[in-house]
């Protein structure tokens, strides 16, 4: 691993070397593999026979993840010596054994007890072995569509809306105690942060693979079809199995229910009638509306909803155990409903004082600054609890990027407008303000170089610079959220609500 987290394949020990063929070339082979017409070291994670010829999983060097492709034969260097599996620390995993896990019911699951003591992260990173993928006991027993429609159906049962798409009012849905899972795509900015860096960062950085069990993991789904949009996703997400041999497979961009062909998604379209997210509208302006979610219940819809969030983020997210969780979802509408353009989750009580579990812009919507929405409205949501919050850590490259730049808009913004305050600025008062905590704060002026140590005191400056480069990315900032605008009260929970659903 290095620093950043990156896999680099097979730097921990020397390696036997040697010609290989596309008959011996195997999974924890590193092989030179042409990526942007470059020949690139890239460890070879599989190996896949398809119509057009045997393909192989490269997982480049110094590549951020989402880079990762299937190549022909005609990619690799075979006229190089490749580097031989570590016969111990390459070991490919044994599916059958993965299989024993996922299917595991629950008999093996973890006990409650056990269950409190997986710590937090564990529990938002339900990583191969922690979390049973129930959907897996579906696919061995040949059953994972029936049980899908069976499941699907009885929840949309419950779902069921109609009438105008997002309606303020009051939240009608049922609770989902269903107990078997969901059916079963530039830049000038502020500051002296290195924007060049940055962004190659985000080329090559390991995109926080944090768990080393997570690098090997294939993407498993090519491609989706939602609503209006095709999906190319960046990692792996637990869907059934069968569903990576398809080409693409089909999510309702309403329920969320996934499908592996089209000819059950068009039948499960006659049927759906869900319009919106299953929840209350607590927001709405011209452009887009916020929908609040309670895991619990709204269990089916949550966990699809984080099934298909996994194919966009690599380093946490929770698919299971979606009771203790609030969903925040954004929409734009239309006369066909409410579109989901993302969402952030929230833990309905964190003891780490975290306003944000996960957080994601859908990639057809990524870079129009959504994410400064989403993060405005979780900011919005602390100032009503009354709260300082942070994004739970650690924060993918993306969302560092993102929070890096809505922290430091936002400082800057209040302290242009504190000459007209009757305040002392401190770090506190900049924390209150903006519902953020000291550290966030602390940090962000150390980043943009606005604390200085002046005749023994601490002072917060502001360059003339960092005041203009605010004033460029603020004319081209359109969207804000008004805070007027939010329908809220921080809801309250019994502590059984929050736990575990078994
Ligand atoms: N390259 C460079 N800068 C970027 C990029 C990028 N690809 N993406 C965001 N930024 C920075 C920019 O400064 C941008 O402002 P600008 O467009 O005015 O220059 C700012 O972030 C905000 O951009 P938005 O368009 O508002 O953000 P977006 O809608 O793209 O959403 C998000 C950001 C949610 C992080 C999105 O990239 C995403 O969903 N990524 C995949 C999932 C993920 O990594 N989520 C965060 C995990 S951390 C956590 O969950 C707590
Ligand atoms: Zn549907």
């Amino acid at each position: 691993m290095s620093p950043s987290g990156e896999a680099t394949a097979g730097r921990d020990e020397p390696r036997k070397k040697g010609i290989a063929t596309a008959d011996t070339l195997v999974a924890g082979c590193v092989a030179y593999v042409t990526k942007d017409g470059e020949p690139r070291r890239a460890t070879i994670l599989g190996i896949r026979e398809t119509k057009s010829g045997r393909q192989w999983y490269a997982n480049f060097d110094s590549f951020n993840k989402r880079l990762d492709e299937w190549v022909p034969q005609a990619r690799i260097n075979f006229d190089k010596e490749v580097e031989w599996p570590n016969p111990e620390k390459d070991k490919p995993k044994d599916p059958k054994s993965k299989k024993t896990t996922a299917a595991t019911s629950k008999k093996s699951q973890p006990s409650k007890k056990n269950q409190k003591r997986v710590s937090k992260r564990e529990q938002s990173v339900a990583s191969e072995g922690q979390t049973p993928h129930p959907w897996t006991e579906y696919v061995e027993n040949g059953q994972h569509k029936d049980k899908n429609q069976e499941t699907e159906e009885k929840s949309m049962g419950s779902l069921e809306v109609g009438g105008t798409p997002g309606v303020l009012g009051p939240d009608e849905m049922e609770i989902d105690e269903d107990e078997t899972p969901a059916g079963a795509a530039k830049k000038d900015s502020l500051g002296p942060f290195s924007r060049q860096q940055e962004i190659e960062k985000l080329r090559t950085s390991g995109s926080m693979t944090q768990n080393p069990a997570e690098v090997s993991r294939i993407r498993n789904i090519s491609q989706v079809e939602f609503g209006r949009y095709v999906l190319f996703p960046w990692y792996f997400s637990p869907y059934p199995e069968v569903f990576s041999q398809e080409e693409s497979i089909f999510i309702c961009e309403f329920c969320l229910s996934y499908y592996a062909d089209m000819k059950s998604f068009s039948r499960h379209r006659q049927k759906c009638t869900l319009q919106h997210p299953p929840g209350n509208e607590i927001y709405r302006d011209d452009f887009v509306s916020f929908f609040e979610i309670d895991g619990r219940r709204q269990r089916t819809w949550c966990r699809n909803l984080c099934l298909l969030s996994k194919m966009f983020l690599d380093h946490k997210t929770l698919y299971y155990d979606v009771d203790p969780f609030l969903f925040y979802v954004m929409t734009t509408r239309d006369e066909r409903g409410c579109h989901l353009i993302g969402y952030f989750s929230k833990e309905k009580e964190s003891t780490d004082g975290y306003n944000v579990a996960c957080i994601l812009t859908l990639p057809q919507y990524q870079r129009k600054g959504y994410g400064r929405l989403l993060i405005q409205f979780s900011y919005e949501l602390s100032k009503i609890e009354g709260k300082l919050g942070s994004p739970e850590k650690p924060l993918s490259d993306l969302g560092l990027l993102s929070y890096r730049q809505y922290w430091s808009e936002n400082i800057i913004d209040l302290l242009l407008g504190f000459s007209e305050r009757d305040e002392k600025c401190t770090i506190e008062t900049i924390a209150q303000h903006l519902a953020m905590t000291a550290t966030d704060v602390e940090h962000t002026l150390q980043a943009l170089k606005m604390q200085v140590y002046h005749k023994g005191e601490h002072k917060i400056v502001l360059s003339d610079k960092l005041v203009e480069q605010r004033a460029k990315s603020r004319a081209k900032q359109k969207r804000l959220i008004d805070p007027e605008r939010i329908q809220w009260k921080p809801p309250v929970f019994t502590a059984s609500s929050r736990t575990w659903g078994w």
